[in-house]
């Protein structure tokens, strides 16, 4: 018997877009889920605006006040799309509603925010995740797998970047609908919490926990004109960040983030060096998995890049034929189904707010490093 899922979408933006589509495509892909979401009510601040995307995408109705939204009693699940100055107050007024949780990254504007959001959901028992949804693209959950199995050894280095260009231009303003990403108010950090939380929490669930960092962080441009006020006013984020640290399993961290490299678009990339084994990882190409042997007969040893499209590889039985990729989009709809498959077993969908709280810590440790220009210890 398939039970319905009655899903509150609060923000209608890019994330919005990305998770209603999950929402809509995962029991096609995933019949087995006893779950089925139902596109129940979205909530946007401009009436036309959001009833044009309710009327779009298939929403049943619309709110324009979220409180309204979590009030509601249709509503089994909201989830949280909204920028993270919101993510707090909404969240434990959802949990305290009774309803689950699902969060977009990053969970908090700081750990102080994030462990009342954790006990918030924790008191209420209600089912919760955050959308670190990189974890979730078949080639990272396929190194995951070899970390897992050893295959990797001991391992020595972790490498990861994020890095992007879309804010070199000195008129780009802060603040405001499309551009409240360099309004610290709004965003909390700037590359830290939006680029580099990724990298993080891919690290942690790759690599285990990070005991200690040493940051540097940059504001390049160092006052920008408000898009709502339209006065010229202070940047407080971080442009650019680039921190090393120790991980609890002995071996070193090195990330990089910036919006100032030129020609970058979202180049996250990861590497990890074992004893034994070496993988590396491109969104930009995010259906390959670079994947070196030191087993391999040295006369054919080298880099092997792996085409992530095999039915045995991770989600990978759900889509197309051996040969035939899938795209950012898929590993929403995979968080969407593990999410599913764990209500019906009754497991927690990892990242939970808990673990998101991790991320959040090294945020801030990062942060602190770099303003204070000392080792910071987790
Ligand atoms: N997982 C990822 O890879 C990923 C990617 C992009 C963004 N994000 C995260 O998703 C969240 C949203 O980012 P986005 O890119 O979708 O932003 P966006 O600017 O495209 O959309 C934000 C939405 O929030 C709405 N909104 C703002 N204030 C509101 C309020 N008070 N009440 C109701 N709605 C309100 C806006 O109208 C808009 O629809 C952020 O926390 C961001 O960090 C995650």
């Amino acid at each position: 018997m398939s039970q319905p899922l009655r899903i509150g979408m609060i923000g209608y933006g890019f994330m919005g877009r990305v998770h209603t589509n999950a929402y809509k495509r995962v029991n096609d892909f995933f019949p087995e889920l006893k779950y089925r979401p139902i596109l129940q009510a979205v909530c946007g601040r401009d009436e036309t605006k959001v009833k044009a995307f309710a009327e779009q995408w298939g929403y049943a109705s619309h709110e324009t006040d979220w409180q309204q939204l979590v009030a509601r009693e249709d509503i089994d699940a909201v989830d949280i799309c909204v920028p993270n100055n919101l993510h707090k107050e909404i969240a434990i007024a959802v949990a305290k509603a009774g309803k689950m949780v699902l969060c977009e990254k990053p969970l908090a504007m700081d750990v102080a925010g994030g462990e009342e959001m954790c006990q918030a959901v924790e008191d209420a028992g209600v089912a919760n995740t955050v959308w670190y949804n990189y974890r979730r693209i078949p080639a990272v959950s396929l190194a995951k797998q070899l970390v897992d199995e050893g295959k990797l050894g001991r391992i020595y280095h972790y490498r990861s970047n994020f890095l992007q260009d879309w804010t070199i231009a000195t008129d780009v303003p802060q603040g405001g609908a499309a551009t409240w990403r360099l309004d610290s108010a709004a965003a909390g950090s700037g590359v830290t919490g939006d680029l580099l939380a990724h990298c993080i929490d891919t690290a942690i669930w790759l690599n285990g926990s990070i005991k200690d960092v040493s940051a540097m962080t940059e504001t390049f441009v160092k006052e920008r004109m408000h898009a709502e006020t339209k006065k010229v006013e202070s940047v407080g984020i971080d442009d650019a960040c680039a921190f090393m640290c120790h991980f609890e399993n002995g071996s070193l961290g090195l990330f990089e983030s910036t919006r100032y490299a030129r020609g970058h678009k979202a180049l996250y990339t990861l590497e990890i060096n074992g004893a034994n084994a070496s993988i590396r990882w491109d969104l930009h190409d995010l259906n390959r998995l670079e994947y070196f042997d030191h087993a391999d007969d040295s006369n054919v040893r080298g880099w092997r890049s792996i085409h992530i499209t095999e039915g045995e590889m991770p989600y990978m039985d759900k889509w197309w034929v051996p040969g035939l990729s899938i795209g950012y989009e898929h590993s929403f709809i995979h968080q969407v189904a593990d999410f599913l498959a764990n209500l019906e077993s009754g497991q927690p969908t990892s990242p939970t707010f808990r673990e998101a709280l991790e991320t959040q810590a090294v945020c801030d440790a990062v942060l602190k490093s770099g303003s204070e220009r000392a080792w910071v210890n987790l």
